[in-house]
């Protein structure tokens, strides 16, 4: 169905359609894939008292829909098309497994133990692929043990990598991660491939490292066999949050040419073009007004976006469907490429909410706040990109005139707000009754959170990993992370050593 919502920009209040299929209102309730979030609710209440709120929620329909997307998209490649999940947006195992199951063939990885977590999923080795311009040498040893594919990012990565399988006697698998320039509109930091970005090997040292890789050999009784590294193409990931198809043009074309001079220097073979992850979704561009970022630029960088709706400072833009971006990528790629798309957060983002119950609301000044218990630990993207993430009742108030808002979390700092300026109807207030949570009009949903909450949340001011559910039918809900306990997170200190009374611990 199509939610209309209400958000509001600095100037005005703006409403905006979104479609999230498997969210449905009925009867005034929201509804996820057809079981009702208020009993959601009471049932992890019940459960875990304290700990079952807030809670982060996820659709496996949605999650599936979103794969059969991109699995559509890459059809005409037949077996050359792979679908790789970018395991940072959204780590838990059941999330990635679900994913797996609807069709995803391979996981993007960025630390050893996202390795780890892929193969405990059921990726195999040959599945995964291990990125990042930092690689420590454990790292690299066991993804070349195991046989996983690499990135190589820089010069000191491509001498490492030698190094480390000249030592273990294995031959590795790797793509280059290149770097060639191109610029995105979106938010800075989520930028990766400007000529002073951090990641990948701007084009004039490819040579250089093409050289390191092929003066490496692989002997067998003294005698040179072949390449000790197998090198199979190229990486580029130019960013994320990314609203304009004709960028992933350049990356092709960029990816091709290297890719043909790889090909002519001693890896014939080599045929993979891995384009990345990077498509927005309908609510990732910053809201201007909260200027999160210092004046680095975020407005002019909006004002030149294509695709930004002229009516609005914030954000409605039609994202770019898999098939979209599959469609602008083909005529540019080489005839037998593989080709790699490796996305996280459109995979993952609509099919997560974050359930927060109310916990007061207050007047300072000219503005009124809605306190909930989900905080920025929970969902820091606000605070760290000036993110977006809409809110709306689980149960509304209906009768109740809108009003203006800032939703904030009970976090001891001025950054902690979820969303700033927002139109909702009232909730219901009482002074003589200090729990509100069995009134209707008390609990919310923050949208989007499936992708880059749960796996970027903290344990700021002791506050516990939340519990994560997943819905799997109209009658059914598993729990895929329990809540933490004071006793989770004060295991790690070794209470020993310090005065506590035991039985506080058990
Ligand atoms: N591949 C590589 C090499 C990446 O670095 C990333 C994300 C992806 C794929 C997946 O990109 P996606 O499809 O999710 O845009 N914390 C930020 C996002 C950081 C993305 C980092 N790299 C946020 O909350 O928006």
């Amino acid at each position: 169905m199509w939610l209309v919502m209400s958000f509001a920009t600095h100037t005005d209040v703006k409403i905006i359609h979104i479609w999230f299929s498997g969210w449905e209102y009925k009867r005034g309730t929201l509804h996820c894939n057809g079981l009702s979030l208020e009993e959601l609710r009471l049932r992890l209440r019940q459960k875990y008292g304290h700990l079952g709120s807030p809670a982060f929620v996820y659709s496996s329909g949605i999650l599936r829909e979103n794969v059969k997307k991109y699995k559509d998209a890459l059809q005409p490649l037949g077996g050359r098309g792979k679908l790789s999940y970018s395991l940072k947006a959204n780590s838990n195992p059941h999330v990635v497994k679900e994913l797996r199951d609807a069709g995803v063939t391979a996981a993007t990885t960025v630390s050893g133990n996202e390795i780890l977590m892929a193969l405990k999923c059921g990726f195999l080795p040959g599945e995964i692929i291990f990125n990042g311009n930092g690689k420590q040498s454990w790292e690299v040893e066991m993804a070349v043990n195991r046989g996983v594919l690499l990135n190589i990012d820089s010069v000191f990565d491509a001498h490492r990598l030698v190094n480390i399988s000249k030592r273990l006697g294995s031959r590795a698998k790797a793509l280059l991660r290149l770097n060639p320039v191109i610029n995105v509109q979106t938010h800075p930091y989520l930028v990766t491939a400007l000529a002073d970005s951090k990641f990948g090997i701007e084009m004039e040292q490819v040579e250089e490292v093409i050289k390191i890789l092929s003066s490496a050999k692989m002997h067998c009784n003294k005698v040179t066999t072949s390449n000790l590294i197998e090198l199979r193409g190229v990486h580029i990931h130019i960013g994320s949050a990314i609203s304009d198809v004709d960028a992933y043009v350049e990356v092709a074309k960029a990816a091709s040419k290297t890719l043909r001079h790889i090909q002519n220097s001693g890896w014939p073979g080599a045929s993979t073009i891995n384009l990345g992850g990077g498509l927005c979704i309908a609510q990732d561009i910053p809201d201007v007004s909260k200027d999160m970022c210092n004046g680095r630029g975020l407005e002019s960088d909006l004002s030149e976006n294509p695709k930004k709706s002229s009516d609005s400072s914030t954000a409605t833009v039609n994202p770019p469907t898999p098939k979209e971006l599959v469609g602008a990528v083909l005529p540019y790629l080489p005839e037998q490429a593989v080709l790699i798309l490796e996305p996280g957060r459109s995979l993952v983002a609509t099919a997560g909410v974050v359930m927060t119950e109310m916990i007061g609301v207050k007047r300072n000044g000219d503005k009124e706040f809605i306190v909930v218990d989900a905080a920025m630990t929970e969902i820091i993207r606000p605070a760290l990109y000036g993110a977006v993430h809409q809110v709306s009742y689980v149960t509304g108030p209906l009768m109740q005139e809108p009003a203006e808002f800032d939703i904030v979390g009970p976090v001891c700092e001025s950054g902690d707000f979820i969303l700033q300026r927002c139109q909702l109807p009232r909730p219901p207030t009482s002074s003589s009754s200090s729990d509100l949570t069995e009134r209707p009009g008390s609990s919310f949903v923050i949208w989007t959170t499936g992708a880059y909450c749960s796996s970027m949340s903290s344990n700021y001011n002791l506050r516990p990993h939340v519990v994560e559910v997943m819905v799997t039918s109209s009658k059914d809900f598993k729990v895929i992370r329990s809540p933490q306990s004071f006793d989770d997170l004060v295991m790690k200190y070794k209470p020993q050593y310090f005065s506590v009374s035991s039985s506080s611990l058990k």
